[in-house]
């Protein structure tokens, strides 16, 4: 990836992707009481590149103008405070969680011995601290950052390299958000430069109440790119 890797909203259009960033097709899969990321289908790769924001390309996951006709209205109206200011402190004894609430549905926070929350709680048991962790780094919306109180509190985030991975819900029978992962920079489509953040999830299907970001819709309209 070149330093100029961003990704750039086009007004009721498409995203515009820029610097070469690696694009991936990740299965959700449910396994036995968390989930995992299985590789997909192989994707093109290019330096530039147009991804479908409004759910109705027929040529998915790329854009190919079908916005124009779907009088796509992709207006963006997330919050642009930062996270740190929009989040829920949940306190356990080695483990702070974050968690500003925007849920993908993608249910990385289930585990086998309970969910986040409660795993943070119970963060004190060398096991259970690992799984907290491990249920928040593995959530595609950045919804959940634990910090290490052993640590001086630092965030533990993943090192990625920057990806933007389509996500695929068997479980659901349903086509997922963009993950997009690795601090690439998200620019609104009048300007502004959003937090930079090391995971975010991006709507595909266009029908985010949350835009540009997933709130989960694709399972209610049972988004489908077709790939698989
Ligand atoms: S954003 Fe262009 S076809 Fe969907």
């Amino acid at each position: 990836m070149s330093t100029n890797a961003k990704i750039t909203i086009v007004k009721d259009g498409p995203y515009l992707v820029a610097g070469g960033i690696k694009l991936t097709h990740k299965v959700m899969e449910s396994v036995g009481h968390h989930r995992e990321y299985h590789d997909g289908v192989d994707l093109p790769q290019a330096e530039n590149y147009a991804l479908c924001r409004c759910g109705h390309s027929q040529n998915m996951p790329f854009c190919d103008g079908h916005h124009v006709e779907a009088h796509f209205d992709g207006t963006e109206v997330a919050s642009t405070d930062p996270f740190d200011n929009r989040v829920d402190i949940f306190n356990g004894p080695s483990l702070d969680l974050f968690d500003d609430g925007r849920c993908a549905f993608a249910r990385f926070c289930h585990r086998e011995d309970g969910d986040v929350w409660t795993l943070t709680e119970e963060s004190g048991s060398e096991g259970l601290r690992e799984e907290a962790i491990q249920a928040a780094v593995d959530c595609p919306a950045g919804r959940l950052v634990q910090h290490d109180k052993r640590a001086e509190y630092a965030e533990i985030e993943p090192e990625f390299t920057p990806e933007i991975a389509l996500l695929e819900d068997p479980d659901k029978q349903c086509s997922g958000p963009l993950f997009v992962k690795g601090k690439v920079p998200l620019i609104s489509a009048n300007g502004f430069t959003y937090e930079l953040r090391n995971r975010y999830a991006l709507c595909r299907c266009g029908g985010s109440q949350n835009k540009p970001f997933c709130d989960a819709m694709h399972v209610n309209l049972g988004f489908n790119d077709m790939l698989e």
